[in-house]
């Protein structure tokens, strides 16, 4: 028998860490998975939008195959913000637009570039196309009860001029910071192309900048359905981007990326003045939540909290230990929080925004787990 090898750079490729289904971990706990607060994925809390539900319930022809390129829900996203439909292409998830502009701009002696700690895909995406994947490392300052990370500008700038894409997630997942609009202007002027995701941009007071998207050959934006409105199940994300970009990424993209449930979900889901609300609702746990990790923290100061402009908030602790037994201990209540193995993010712990009313729930095991001496 002769075993097959791998194409070379696959060799060594370190996988994805996703979430586990909820329906696993609740066999594994033994508890409903009613019960289970789930708040390690940056999912959406809510139940679906009632418009979501009716615009599934009322599926015909699914026996056939979707719009190629998504025209009905192309067309309100360009009235929405204000741009033309040809600087649309609709995906499944954004993850698939990442994976389509490495395809398409990266040759294998070109570099991807991000910041490090930031989305694990771009990374992964990278490594699978055999591309090289630079990482600038932020840095981390710790100020009274808070922690930031902090990216040294020029240097990154530097690096980007010997790249040939630059991903930025705006608000930056793990930590939910902000970069500034005049940094991002700096790096577009480089002849590099930039990408910025902006997935949790509806949870944020700075705005998006896709407006900016008509003005440069080089600028794309990422967006999702499945934070701001609840359809990470079904996967749509879309990219904002100059009309060259765009014929590129339609040209090469799978036909029928996006399914037809996914497509009448995601153009349901605009019209529901729902959205805004939860969204507003989820500002304010994220308010409340921080104020109350502060009170704790008052007296325990052994971990920081990182402000956030997205849908979680990063602590970060002292030690190793410290995250992993209250990881371990939140699991055990059926609290799943996000958890980081790797050596860079094994002092923090992330947790998602839940509804409020599990909100309190976690943080009352948080308090009680934190005030046991650990
Ligand atoms: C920064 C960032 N970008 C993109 C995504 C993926 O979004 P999608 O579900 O649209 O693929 C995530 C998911 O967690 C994320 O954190």
């Amino acid at each position: 028998m002769t075993k097959i090898k791998t194409v070379d750079h696959l060799a060594s490729i370190k996988t994805y860490e996703g979430v586990k289904p909820l329906e696993v971990i609740a066999e594994e706990l033994n508890i409903p998975v009613a019960k289970i607060i789930k708040i390690d994925g940056n999912e959406n809390p809510y139940d679906p939008l009632p418009e979501v539900l009716a615009a599934l319930s009322s599926l015909k022809n699914i026996g056939n195959y979707p719009d190629i390129l998504c025209s009905n829900l192309i067309q309100i996203l360009a009235k929405k913000e204000k741009l033309e439909v040809n600087n649309f292409v609709i995906s499944s998830g954004s993850d698939e637009l990442i994976e389509l502009l490495i395809k398409a701009y990266a040759n294998p002696s070109d570099t991807v570039l991000s910041v490090t700690p930031t989305f694990g895909m771009i990374s992964f995406l990278a490594q699978v196309h055999g591309i090289k994947h630079k990482a600038v490392s932020q840095q981390l300052v710790k100020k009274e009860s808070f922690a930031h990370y902090v990216l040294d500008e020029d240097q990154f700038l530097d690096e980007a001029n010997r790249s040939k894409i630059v991903f930025i997630a705006r608000p930056n997942n793990p930590d939910g910071n902000v970069v500034s609009e005049s940094f991002i202007e700096r790096l577009v002027a480089l002849p590099v192309l930039v990408v910025i995701d902006e997935a949790y941009i509806e949870f944020s007071d700075f705005h998006s900048l896709a407006k900016l998207v008509p003005q440069y050959e080089n600028f794309v934006v990422l967006r999702t359905f499945s934070k701001a409105y609840g359809l990470g199940g079904l996967r749509v994300g879309y990219g904002i981007m100059p009309n060259d970009i765009r014929k590129v990424l339609v040209s090469i993209k799978q036909p029928y990326n996006v399914n037809i449930a996914g497509q009448k979900a995601a153009f349901a889901a605009l019209s529901s003045p729902l959205v805004d609300q939860r969204i507003t609702e989820m500002k304010k746990t994220r308010e409340w939540f921080i104020n109350q990790l502060k009170m704790v923290q008052n007296q325990l100061k052994n971990f920081w909290i990182h402000p956030s402009d997205a849908c979680y908030v990063l602590l970060t602790f002292e030690s190793p230990e410290i995250p992993k037994n209250l990881y371990e201990y939140l699991y055990s209540k059926g609290i799943l929080v996000r958890y980081y193995s790797s050596s860079d993010m094994i002092n923090n712990l992330r947790i998602s925004i839940g509804l409020q009313e599990n909100m309190v729930k976690v943080i009352d095991e948080i308090k009680l787990f934190l005030k046991g001496g650990n």
